[in-house]
């Protein structure tokens, strides 16, 4: 097989116009799976009723089986949800917390979970504590103290990200969790760009609650992601929507449950209304495609052209780096000396097509690159020549 990035970018559907360097935000499907998608989009639509009554549950099944072994844990302790939000909603919508506790995260969270817990408490009257994190990272140690010099007698849960969203880092997590049991606190992980991004190991890491991203660097068709839930947390857990695997403790509605599996948690999650389901069962197939394409030396391709880009691009603005070499995956966020972050933005696009997300970043513009299996040195080459004449 050739794994070569042109080989590669022939397989994906991106548009061959565009330079595109920002998987990360929202992945892309590799043609043979989003293949096998359409083909369960059309089975649906040819016998609907076979299909979400019998054939969905079959086929959930079969994903939890595929997935479970991927990252390592029970196939009845995970459940597919549409996308990390829903994952982290549905934790707040069941964490146990009383108004002094507090929650200890950081101020590198994704923007969508930070508004939950900022609201969630609001409403109940914990804190939500964001321990500010000092930019350049210097080391793990430095990282680690500065971080649970926020903790305290009411830290009652951790939430945190593994690779961090804006700043495209990868957290120290194993010490997290490993510290916060050590404390009793309750740990809930935000890996939205984990899963086959870095390995994963969820029985070894062992965190409370933890979510992953599918159609990010496994690359499935959007809408698919995941939410674990330790066995012992799953006792009265409660689905944000209650509908048709719902209700067993409820006289009203015992004789009509529809029970599909004998894990309760399973059977109140996986069917929350109608929905088309197709990007949860191609989850085997894209594990299979990156497999059949060595994905692990994709990978490490991938990172070295992250890290030697970041080197190059430093070179041209002689800009502090954001953290060590060993802190990145296939991301990099980079800062740049320009002014006007939105005319930036757009004449990458417009002028360049160059896709990358741009923002903000205290006193300085910053971009973040993605490198995946489909970018070639020649992307690479195109940005930094953009990035020279834009200087
Ligand atoms: C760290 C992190 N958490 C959560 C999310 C949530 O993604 P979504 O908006 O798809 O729920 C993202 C998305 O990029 C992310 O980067």
């Amino acid at each position: 097989m050739d794994n070569s990035s042109d080989a590669l970018k022939s397989k994906f559907l991106l548009d061959p116009e565009i330079t595109f360097l920002n998987h990360g935000s929202y992945g892309s499907c590799p043609k043979p799976v989003f293949e096998v998608y359409q083909k369960y989009q059309t089975d649906l639509e040819s016998h609907p009723i076979k299909f979400m009554q019998e054939d969905v549950y079959k086929l959930l099944e079969i994903s939890r089986e595929s997935l479970s072994h991927y990252v390592n844990c029970d196939k009845d302790d995970l459940i597919f949800v549409t996308n990390p939000t829903q994952a982290v909603g549905t934790v707040i919508h069941n964490i146990l917390i009383n108004s002094n506790d507090e929650v200890l995260s950081t101020n590198l969270e994704y923007g969508s979970c930070d508004r939950m817990w900022t609201y969630d408490a609001d409403q109940k009257g914990y804190k939500y504590i964001q321990a500010e994190i000092n930019l350049p990272i210097e080391d793990k140690e430095t990282f680690l103290n500065q971080f649970w010099s926020y903790a305290s007698d009411q830290t009652k849960y951790v939430f945190i990200s593994q690779i961090t969203s804006t700043t495209g880092m990868i957290l120290p997590i194993p010490e997290i969790v490993a510290e916060a049991k050590k404390r009793g606190i309750k740990t809930i992980i935000d890996g939205a760009h984990v899963p086959a991004h870095i390995p994963l190991d969820i029985k070894e890491l062992d965190p409370d609650y933890y979510t992953g991203a599918l159609h990010k660097w496994l690359c499935c068709p959007k809408g698919s992601s995941f939410l674990y839930v330790k066995k012992e947390k799953q006792d009265g857990i409660q689905p944000m929507l209650k509908s048709w695997g719902w209700g067993e403790e409820y006289e009203k509605f015992k004789s009509s449950v529809q029970l599909h599996s004998p894990s309760r948690f399973i059977n109140v999650f996986q069917w929350q209304g109608t929905n088309d389901m197709s990007t949860f069962f191609t989850v085997p197939e894209a594990i299979q495609f990156q497999e059949e394409h060595d994905w692990d030396s994709v990978r490490s391709r991938s990172i070295n052209m992250v890290i030697e880009a970041r080197n190059r691009i430093n070179e041209i603005t002689k800009l502090p780096k954001i953290c060590p070499d060993n802190w990145l995956g296939q991301m990099a966020t980079i800062l740049f000396p320009i002014d006007d972050t939105v005319a930036f933005k757009k004449t990458l696009y417009n002028d360049y097509q160059i896709e990358m997300p741009v923002m903000r970043h205290i006193e300085h513009t910053a971009f973040r690159i993605s490198i995946q299996g489909y970018n070639t040195q020649a992307d690479i080459d195109h940005l930094i020549n953009a990035l020279e004449e834009l200087i």
